[in-house]
């Protein structure tokens, strides 16, 4: 008897699960395309009224059947009982300029699907949805319309479900609401664990609630299809991570949250939220090249921001962090003096660098790591009294070098925040037109995490203010790049990665030589880096035994090229460029681009980047391995077939290893044309960088 009532109810379940699987018939068009045919999204509602979208790539299934769902707060879950109210296609097909970037012309061309929807019980929400199909990925939004008697939302979470079709091969980083600076890991995806890597020492802050990964992370399909997830246009919401349900090889995302007010997002109607974006290629090349996060935000809202020159830079950094100096005064080996900074500039001006770094000019430095109450410490406006900011801004404006103004906030937005106009105004008056800042530490008040949207909207007030006196930011400890860049060109740069800092003391042995071959691919797809290539004293001697740059001389200087940025800089103590031959490509090495070409590469092996200087029209080239060495063949026909170039080739010495041997390096002068073909050997860790200057 009992037996038979189970098999019924089990008969029921199974109707009941195929019943509200089964595709609701829509008389609407709910397909949209992307321009070239290749990628295709469908979307359709379930029996029950629950929305419902997949993905093919070449007619293959790239995301299966994935629901979508929001729960909030004081109101019912919204993601069923929908209708369709109408859909709209619509094409575009345009092409915009970037003020600075990897290439000056971006073609933004995609075909578009809106789905209105409406739920047909009360509350009877409003609830768009846009799907974005272009030819090197897809993407989706919400909108959350006005709705009676209701001013706002609170989300509790967002359900968008990206199902995967495989168990991909994965490249991630811990879903971290506090910080982007841990090592990828590279394994299928149903052996992501990201709890196992919850307390990392090196870390001042880190927060890993739960399995997820952040974004980007990038996959590859047994059939080599490329595929990286992200978001675009993140603004006034919170940062996504991606729940991993590895039973299922399936993601839902996962919003950084709010301690404090116990939440996700606190929205006014009506609101889009950003996108959700898969970039998708059949080769990982390719992935580089995508322009897809920049071409999902809106266009430049500052118009001519000529005021900021892309620029290489020097600094008083890599000392501190090398222990020789220190930020603060009363350590008695203060770095930021007026005497330091000028010995810089004198550098810069001789050597085709623009800008000089200074960490360490203000006061509050003796009250940073380590202290809880970090409020009203650090002062925006008041140098040290062995600084004379004036006096610098006036001999840098001299040298035609131009300062950076470093700000470190010690994660404690309440203090920039007052000072902001005040800090900016200063610098405006100074002619300094580019900042650090810097976010080190947990976020005061408690509760909140960088990547939360009380800090999304910390990070965009910055970007505003500073918009408004002629000053561009590179932030540290920052929210992740969403391609915010084309709306404020002043975002010129970030970090959000473990930089070059890690190999002076990370207890762990510092970035393994397969790091920059992996970031390439995932970090870099969202935007800028602020790495800090350039170690030229590998071993760090005498000021670190134990620690060192796992990679080759040449594998530091192709990083001028292989990692983007309108910012470069050479980080070494600058008396470690004296009397070296391979310093004379950092010399060479534009840092604003034409055209960017990604010649071969595969994800956490190797990569190589041809680019073109927007100004002379010379090439420049860098190509970088893992751990394991490798032959590189390079096929020159990027270049002008009616130009000749005189060509200088860094590459490893014959008995180079990152370990062994690093600084091994062979420059030699070799005669190259559009028709050339070239094999180059990369040493375990090693690299290769080429400048091709164009002949009078
Ligand atoms: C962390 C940044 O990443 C690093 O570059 C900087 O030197 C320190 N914070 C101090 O602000
Ligand atoms: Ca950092």
């Amino acid at each position: 008897m009992i037996q038979k009532r189970f098999q019924k109810f089990l008969l029921a379940l199974l109707i009941i699960t195929v019943y509200s699987c089964a595709k609701q018939e829509s008389k609407h068009n709910t397909t949209v395309t992307s321009p070239s045919k290749n990628i295709s999204i469908d979307f359709w509602l379930q029996t029950d009224g629950s929305p419902t979208y997949s993905v093919t790539h070449r007619n293959k299934a790239i995301i299966d059947t994935s629901a979508i769902s929001f729960d909030f707060k004081d109101q019912i879950s919204l993601g069923k009982d929908l209708e369709i109210l109408s859909t709209t296609t619509t094409t575009q097909d345009e092409t915009w300029e970037m003020p600075w970037g990897e290439q000056k012309e971006v073609r933004n061309h995609y075909n578009e699907l809106i789905v209105n929807l409406k739920e047909k019980k009360a509350p009877h929400r409003l609830f768009n949805i846009y799907f974005r199909s272009y030819d090197d990925g897809i993407a989706l939004r919400y909108e959350f319309l006005n709705q009676e008697g209701v001013n706002e939302v609170i989300i509790l979470d967002e359900n968008t479900q990206f199902n995967l079709t495989g168990d991909h091969k994965t490249w991630w980083i811990p879903g971290d609401w506090d910080i982007y600076e841990h090592l990828y890991t590279e394994s299928s995806f149903t052996a992501i664990d990201a709890l196992s890597k919850a307390n990392h020492p090196s870390l001042g802050q880190t927060h890993i609630p739960e399995n997820a990964v952040n974004t980007p992370v990038t996959m590859r399909t047994k059939d080599g299809v490329h595929l990286s997830f992200h978001e675009a246009n993140l603004t006034d919401y919170a940062g996504m991570t991606l729940k991993v349900d590895p039973k299922n090889t399936s993601m839902t995302s996962e919003l950084v949250g709010s301690k404090r007010y116990g939440y996700k997002v606190k929205r006014a109607l009506p609101f889009k939220t950003p996108w959700r974006t898969i970039q998708i290629s059949d080769n990982a090349a390719d992935l580089i090249t995508s322009k897809l996060i920049v071409n999902l935000n809106e266009p430049n809202k500052l118009g001519d921001v000529s005021w900021f020159k892309p620029k290489k830079y020097v600094g008083i950094w890599w000392e501190m962090h090398l222990g020789k100096s220190s930020w603060d005064l009363a350590s008695g080996k203060h770095g930021a003096t007026t005497e330091n900074t000028k010995r810089h500039i004198d550098f810069a001006a001789a050597n085709n660098i623009d800008g000089v770094l200074v960490e360490g000019w203000n006061t509050g430095w003796e009250h940073w790591i380590g202290f809880e109450d970090r409020e009203g410490v650090f002062d925006f406006v008041t140098p040290y009294p062995d600084y004379d900011l004036k006096e610098l801004a006036k001999y840098s404006k001299e040298k035609d070098v131009e300062i950076i103004m470093h700000h470190e906030t010690s994660a404690a937005p309440r203090t920039y925040d007052q000072q902001m106009n005040q800090a900016y105004a200063l610098m405006d008056s100074l002619d300094i037109r580019s900042v650090k800042t810097g976010y080190v530490g947990k976020i005061i008040p408690k509760g909140e995490y960088h990547h939360g949207q009380w800090m999304v909207n910390h990070y965009r007030n910055a970007l505003e203010t500073a918009a408004k006196y002629n000053v561009a930011i590179n932030a540290h400890e920052p929210i992740k790049a969403t391609g915010i860049r084309r709306t404020y060109p002043n975002a010129i740069s970030r970090e959000g990665l473990r930089g070059q800092e890690f190999n002076a003391w990370a207890a762990d042995g510092g970035n393994p030589p397969s790091h920059l071959p992996t970031v390439a691919f995932t970090r870099m797809l969202a935007g800028p880096i602020d790495f800090t290539p350039g170690v030229f004293n590998i071993k760090l001697a005498p000021y670190k035994d134990n620690n060192q740059i796992n990679t080759t001389l040449a594998h530091q200087l192709a990083l001028y090229v292989v990692i983007y940025s309108p910012i470069q800089m050479a980080c070494d103590l600058i008396e470690n460029y004296e009397n070296q031959p391979a310093f004379q490509f950092i010399r060479d090495v534009a840092v604003d681009w034409n055209q960017t070409k990604v010649l071969n590469g595969e994800i956490g092996d190797f990569v190589t980047i041809a680019r073109q200087d927007r100004i002379t029209g010379n090439w420049f080239l860098g190509s970088i391995t893992d751990e394991n060495p490798r032959d590189i063949t390079i096929d020159f026909s990027f270049l002008d077939t009616s130009k000749t170039y005189d060509v200088v080739v860094y590459k490893d010495g014959k008995d180079a290893h990152w370990d062994k041997n690093p600084t091994s390096i062979a420059i030699e002068t070799i005669t190259v044309n559009a028709n050339s073909k070239e094999t180059f050997h990369l040493a375990a860790g090693g690299g290769l960088a080429i400048s091709l200057i164009e002949k009078e």
